[in-house]
Order: C-alpha cells, then sequence, then structure tokens
C-alpha cells in the first residue's frame, strides 16, 4: 500500500515536471532548463514505472534495465554528436524508434489475445489495431523521411504517377482488414496481426514516398504526433496514466507545430502531403528577367552605407544556413555595433527549412535573444530602419505574397523589407528559393544586389567596414 503511494506520487511529480518541462521550452531563454526538467519528469515517472506492484508480472529487471542503459548511451552519443543542422534527423530517428515500439506492444498483445486466449474485449482490442497501425506508420515513414534528409534514399521524391490512388488503397484495405479481425475475433490467428502489421509498415513508405525533402519537416513533426497518440493509446491499454498523458502531449504538440508550420507557408496539409510545390527551384546565374534588370551594389559601396547606418536588420533564410555564414555575420554585427549601429535580425518563422532553424544557428553563434525579432515585431521596426541586410533569404521576403494573388505564395506572411530605407539581398544568383517562384524584391528601386556566397560576402563586408 505504501509502495503503490510512492509510485503515484512519484508519477505525479514525473507528470508535473514533463508538462512544466515543455512549457519553458517555449522560450529560448528558458529552453534549456525546460528540457533538464523534462528530462527529470520522465526519469521519475519511469523509476515508479520499474517499481510499480503489478499483481503475477515478472517484471525481467535485468532486461529492462540493460534496455535502458543501452539506449541511454546510444541516445547520449547521438545527442552529444550530432549537428545541429542535422536536428531533423535525429527527430525523425528517434521519432521511428517510438512507433517500433508501439508496433512491437502491439504485437505482444495480439500474440496474448490469438495464442493464449486473453480477450480484452473490443474496445482494447480497437486499440490495440490502432496503435499497431499508426506506429508502423510513424516507424517506416520517419525511417524514410530520415534516408530522404540524410541523403540515403536515391531520390527526395520517390512517389509514382497517382501515388495518392495507390495511398488510398492501401488505407482502405488496412482499414476493412482491421473490421474484419475486430468482427472475427479469436476465430482468425496470429498471422492476421501479422498481415496487419506488414501492411502499415508498407503504408508508412507509400505515405511519405512522394513528399519532397524540404517539405520534410512539415511531415516530421505530423509523424510525430502520430507517435504521441500511439503512446497514448498504449497507455490506454496499460491503464498507465503517465504513458496517456506524455502520449497526449507529444501528440498535440506535433500537431500544433504541424498547423503552424503550414500556416506560416500559407500552405494546407494535403496540399503538403501530395508534394505541392518545392524542391525544384529553377533560374541560373543571369541577373535578370525579361526586361527587368537586378540593380547591384559594390563591396566598398555596401561596407560605406552600413558603417554611417544608425541602425540595420539582418534577415537571415536558407542561404545563411547553407553558407555557415552565421558566425562572421554576428562579427559584422559586433563591428557595426561598436561603431553606434543599432542592429537587430528578422526571423520568420518557417525561414530556413526547420523549425526555429534560424533561432538554433544565430544562438550558436552567440547572437544574445533580444536582438531577434519575429515576425510582427520586425515588420513594425522596418520603416524607420536604414538598412536590411538579406542573407540568404527569398521567399520569406517575397512581396508577391502580399500583392500578387496568382503567386503560389499569395497569403503568406512574409517581411516587409522594401518599406526599409536601402535592402542590400546576399545571394549567389538571382535562382529562386524553396517554392521554385522569382522574386520582384530584386527589381524594387530600394534593393540592391551583392552577389555571392553569403559567407564570401560577409567575411568581404567585415574587411571593408575594419578598413573604413
Ligand atoms: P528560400 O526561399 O529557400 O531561399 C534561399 C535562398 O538562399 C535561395 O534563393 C538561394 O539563392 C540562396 N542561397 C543558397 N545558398 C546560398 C549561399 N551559399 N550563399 C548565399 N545565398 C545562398 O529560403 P527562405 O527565404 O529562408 O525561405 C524558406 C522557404 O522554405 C519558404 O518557402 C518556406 O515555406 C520553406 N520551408 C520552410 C520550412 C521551415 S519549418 N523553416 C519547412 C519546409 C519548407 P542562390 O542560389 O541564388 O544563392
Amino acid at each position: 500500500m505504501i509502495l503503490k503511494t510512492i509510485v503515484d506520487v512519484l508519477i505525479l511529480v514525473g507528470a508535473v515536471g514533463i508538462v512544466w518541462g515543455l512549457k519553458r521550452q517555449s522560450s529560448p531563454d528558458t529552453a534549456r532548463r525546460g528540457n533538464l526538467i523534462a528530462a527529470f519528469g520522465m526519469g521519475l515517472a519511469i523509476l515508479g514505472t520499474l517499481i510499480l506492484p503489478i499483481e503475477g508480472a515478472n517484471n525481467n529487471f535485468m532486461w529492462i534495465l540493460g534496455g535502458l542503459a543501452v539506449g541511454a548511451v546510444i541516445g547520449y552519443f547521438a545527442a552529444m554528436k550530432v549537428e545541429m543542422t542535422s536536428m531533423p534527423q535525429m527527430v525523425s530517428l528517434f521519432n521511428g524508434l517510438g512507433g517500433a515500439c508501439a508496433v512491437v506492444l502491439a504485437m505482444v498483445e495480439f500474440y496474448h489475445f490469438y495464442e493464449n486466449g486473453n480477450d480484452p474485449g473490443l474496445g482494447a482490442f480497437a486499440i490495440t489495431m490502432f496503435t499497431l497501425f499508426v506506429g508502423g506508420v510513424a516507424f517506416t515513414g520517419s525511417l524514410l523521411a530520415y534516408a530522404k534528409l540524410q541523403g540515403i534514399a536515391w531520390s527526395e521524391k520517390l512517389g509514382i504517377p497517382r501515388h495518392a490512388i495507390l495511398n488510398m488503397f492501401l488505407l482502405v484495405t488496412t482499414l476493412a482488414l482491421m473490421v474484419y479481425m475486430a468482427m472475427q475475433g479469436q476465430e482468425l490467428g496470429f498471422s492476421y496481426a501479422i498481415i496487419l502489421m506488414v501492411l502499415s509498415l508498407i503504408y508508412g513508405v507509400s505515405f511519405v514516398a512522394p513528399i519532397g525533402g524540404a517539405d520534410m519537416p512539415v511531415v516530421i513533426s505530423l509523424l510525430n504526433s502520430f507517435t504521441g497518440l500511439t503512446a497514448a493509446s498504449a497507455g490506454l491499454i496499460y491503464d498507465s496514466q503517465v504513458m496517456l498523458l506524455g502520449g497526449i502531449l507529444v501528440g498535440a504538440a506535433g500537431t500544433i507545430l504541424t498547423v503552424l508550420m503550414c500556416e506560416a507557408m500559407n500552405r494546407s496539409l494535403l496540399n503538403v502531403l501530395v508534394g505541392g510545390f518545392g524542391s525544384t527551384a529553377t533560374g541560373g546565374g543571369a541577373k535578370g528577367t525579361g526586361d527587368q534588370v537586378a540593380k547591384e551594389v559594390t563591396l566598398n559601396d555596401a561596407a560605406i552605407q552600413l558603417f554611417y547606418a544608425n541602425s540595420v536588420m539582418f534577415v537571415p533564410g536558407y542561404g545563411l544556413a547553407v553558407a555557415q555564414a552565421q558566425k562572421v555575420c554576428k562579427e559584422l554585427d559586433d563591428i557595426l555595433e561598436a561603431n553606434g549601429v543599432e542592429v537587430k535580425y528578422a526571423i520568420h518563422p518557417v525561414a530556413g527549412r526547420m523549425p526555429g532553424h534560424m533561432n538554433v544557428l544565430l544562438a550558436e553563434a552567440d547572437v544574445p535573444y533580444p536582438k531577434l525579432l519575429d515576425l510582427e515585431d520586425a515588420n513594425s521596426a522596418l520603416p524607420n530602419t536604414d538598412i536590411v541586410v538579406i542573407v540568404g533569404a527569398n521567399d520569406v521576403v517575397n512581396p508577391a505574397a502580399k500583392d500578387d494573388p496568382s503567386s503560389p505564395i499569395y497569403g503568406m506572411p512574409v517581411l516587409n523589407v522594401w518599406e526599409a530605407k536601402n535592402v542590400i539581398v546576399m545571394k549567389r544568383s538571382m535562382s529562386t528559393g524553396y517554392a521554385g517562384i522569382q522574386n520582384p524584391l530584386f527589381f524594387h528601386d530600394r534593393a540592391r544586389m551583392l552577389f555571392g556566397d553569403a559567407k564570401a560576402s560577409l567575411q568581404n563586408l567585415v574587411s571593408e567596414v575594419k578598413g573604413l
């Protein structure tokens, strides 16, 4: 009785730790501590579950501790070694393992059902099927997402023509099998559970196959929410409140992130899932399109403008990540600030290729958080900004999103950089960004192009400014 009370308290405190930690992760200032609190809460919940007195259970502590030790060592070294830019792959891999756990749990339950004759009732049977199906999709879908992002998959888009029809066929077949299994009960054998597992694993691959590499962050977040749902349903099977709570939190957080990313791109989830646009950026080195010609600025002129400005706003984008230019950007920022220039950074929610991409890169370069302005604050500050320096951003500063109803990104919230007094655009050519569309900003009266790799251009600017 006392042990049961201790376990309940441990699990309750663990649950509070997980929720509190998650809350603190909503701000960069408190995220690190939040992560530790959530990990501590998770540790308490695991401890409580381990010592939970279960009648007739053979707890197999050696197996459990062995598994924990192997997982902890692999997790520790993987997390220490991973590059910030490879975070989506890592999340995807861990997520896939969560899906695999759900598959194993469900298969054990099916074994008890078919081979040992344990009948948990129709409700629990349905929940087990759900856990197997969604866990299987999350498992193979996440592994394929990992392979695509890591460049292991031989092509970004592996879909076949009319892939959506194939997916619909697989989905309907799997659902029909589930209904049949529920109706027939124990009259069927364990082999039906194996068929359901194989179908779920195939559907996971087929679901992710047609989606382009650059849409992967949205899909990974969606698969993350799937894994959360399976953890919650496994919590129902095992009557474990902490599993239910953790699963619901992961499921809800993954769903909210998916919706926010789609909203920030002004695209529906369906459009992302059937491969709307992206990863096919066209254009070349030409410095104009049609009769429009973009005006260039020399390094020396750019350096003088920056040196004598009152306020400068950097707008980092995917090109900053490609060029790994965050540290040299901070170096230029330091020199300008030492000269009395007020320097800020405008962060668009979907700049780069993963949620928080720019925040992570700038944090790596020790840019203080208060210098980072979100979309709304940046747009309010832009009309009073002397110079905007766009470092490898394109779609997130495209005015077509505001004033061209025929544009595929029309309606997407963008940074109104053209409202600043001067705009310098750093990129290598006139190539398009992720959405594959031209950017009228480059031909705007106030915009000047500084062609070249972002890191090299910033390094050159640092030298020029130092020489003034
Ligand atoms: P993009 O629109 O993709 O443009 C990036 C630009 O960087 C390109 O035009 C490219 O032009 C330039 N670039 C590439 N390498 C460079 C280098 N070494 N030096 C200098 N410039 C370089 O980037 P963005 O403005 O950050 O927008 C992000 C896009 O990704 C949005 O459309 C968004 O919807 C999408 N997306 C975002 C996410 C998340 S969660 N962030 C997820 C999926 C999709 P050059 O080739 O001419 O240099």
